[in-house]
């Protein structure tokens, strides 16, 4: 009597509990603010809930938060004034702020400061809801002291947030069924992975721990600026491409905090330096091992003419590689005649028509190099990555047999460096359908052969990708909202 008595009450415990739980991730439609903000001659009104954890059992609730905005004209009249979407029907546009793997708050609607819409103001003033989550990242500890938010942290909590949209649809403006991801840098490739890794079975222990709504993470569209992603191979491709620039200027990664990297407008400080004997070695040891990847990705391009490379790095992907420099020049002079000089081009005839090589080599050396050798996974352990890579104990490890077996040191669970790169979910069933990938020429953060290959990888998996290489354009996002949410709205349709 006494045992089933013993029984029936921890059977009542469990049930308050998840109750508890699923109360905790209710979202609350009353719970806002309406605000507005000037834009030029536009007032833009909006509904701001703000500081929804979207977690049950959330490890650091500064960061795993997310803030909710809706077009306050939804509550007016109803209609946006293109008459495209109402308030159930709008898209949600959800950007993240994670830069430098380090941890991102929610961001806010707000003027940048050339007093230009941010792309959280320039999404209400075109009638998408907006969901902006914050992550916890890199440099993120609980309060024991311990590593919170190494990999794969990030990914996990941005998967939390859209199944916190899914699990509320019914009771939040938007359509949960028509979520698109934005995000720049280490955040676009997560922008990327979120799209590509939907519902990937391994996700699912991290989610449940923590509490996440039961909801698929499905989401709609991604749009991703300069993905710093594929990090297994990112340093092969980069001396593939930089191998034959010996100076660099790299970023002061231990002076910059997050919204050191969240800011790129301020200046960043720089260390410049020319590569060592050893590090040439390494380069070229590097760049050798490269065209192995490449081929062994069969990637083709939009006609199935397959893109390839040869042991010594010429072939047709760095053909490939080169037209969309070129084309990107082409364009940039059909807008702006007076601005650039063709300094990287040869015009050759061959037989009738006038055609041009594109000089890949001057093109690489006009600018530095943004890192030294290798790249990405430091022989030392001192690179963002491979503080990315720790874990609660661990402040960083490696993540390339290359550097573990000249570095020394531990490297990462084969487990936890895969669910970091969005081309090892490129044939998932769920993945989403809709790519805007761009990464600019003058950008030597990662080389441009990262996000080529993820373009390509994508449109083999029968994804529509729409992809660009903006000339001149360095490391950065969210430079052409304009041409984003032409994009968008495209493709929402
Ligand atoms: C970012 C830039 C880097 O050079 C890098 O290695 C990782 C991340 C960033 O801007 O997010």
């Amino acid at each position: 009597m006494k045992k089933t008595a013993l029984v029936l009450s921890a059977a009542a415990c469990l049930c308050a509990a998840i109750s508890a739980q699923a109360a905790d991730l209710k979202f609350d439609p009353d719970k806002f603010e309406t605000r507005s903000i000037k834009a030029g001659e536009k007032e833009v009104k909006f509904r701001a809930y703000e500081g929804i954890v979207y977690v049950a059992k959330p490890v650091d609730s500064r960061f795993q938060r997310l803030n909710f905005y809706v077009p306050a004209r939804y509550f007016e009249d109803k209609k946006d004034e293109t008459g495209k979407f109402d308030a159930s029907s709008a898209p949600i546009f959800l950007p993240n702020s994670i830069g430098g793997y380090m941890p991102g708050e929610p961001f806010t609607p707000a003027l940048d400061k050339n007093g230009k819409p941010n792309a959280v103001l320039t999404a209400l003033e075109r009638g998408y809801v907006v969901a902006t989550p914050g992550a916890r990242g890199r440099s993120s500890k609980d309060a024991n002291g311990k590593f919170s938010g190494k990999a794969s942290a990030a990914i996990v909590d941005l998967k939390a947030a859209v199944r916190y949209l899914k699990f509320n649809d019914a009771a939040m403006a938007g359509d949960a069924n028509k979520i698109i991801s934005n995000g720049t840098s280490a955040g676009g490739a997560m922008s990327a992975l979120l799209g590509v890794s939907a519902d990937a079975p391994e996700f699912e222990p991290y989610l449940a721990a923590l509490g996440a709504a039961k909801a698929s993470d499905e989401i709609y569209a991604v749009s991703a600026y300069c993905p710093v992603t594929n990090l297994e191979n990112a340093d092969t491709a980069y001396e593939w491409m930089f191998g034959a620039q010996t100076k660099y200027e790299k970023m002061d990664f231990g002076t910059l905090d997050a919204a050191g990297f969240n800011d790129r407008s301020g200046k960043l400080k720089t260390v410049h330096g020319e590569l060592s004997g050893e590090q040439k070695e390494l380069s070229a040891a590097l760049k050798s091992a490269f065209p192995a990847y490449v081929n062994s990705l069969n990637l083709k391009d939009a006609k199935g003419r397959a893109l390839i490379l040869e042991p010594n790095g010429e072939g047709s992907f760095k053909e490939y590689l080169k037209k969309t420099l070129a084309d990107s020049y082409a364009a940039a002079k059909s807008r702006d005649k007076s601005l650039l000089k063709p300094e990287f081009f040869t015009l050759e005839t061959q037989g009738c028509t006038l055609g041009y090589d594109f000089k890949f080599d001057d093109y690489i050396l006009s600018m530095p190099r943004a890192k030294a050798a290798p790249a990405f996974d430091g022989l030392r352990l001192e690179n963002p990555e491979n503080d990315f890579f720790g874990d609660a104990d661990a402040a960083a490890k490696h993540f390339t047999e290359f550097s573990a077996k000249r570095g020394g040191g531990e490297i990462a669970d084969a487990k936890i460096i895969k669910m970091a790169n969005a081309m090892n979910y490129l044939g998932n069933a769920n993945a989403a359908k809709f790519y805007r990938i761009r990464h600019g020429t003058a950008d030597s953060d990662t080389a441009l052969a990262v996000p080529l290959i993820l373009a390509l990888g994508l449109q083999n998996a029968g994804k529509t990708v729409d992809f660009a290489a903006p000339w001149g354009q360095g490391h950065g996002g969210d430079y052409d909202l304009d041409e984003l949410f032409r994009w968008i709205d495209r493709v929402v349709k």
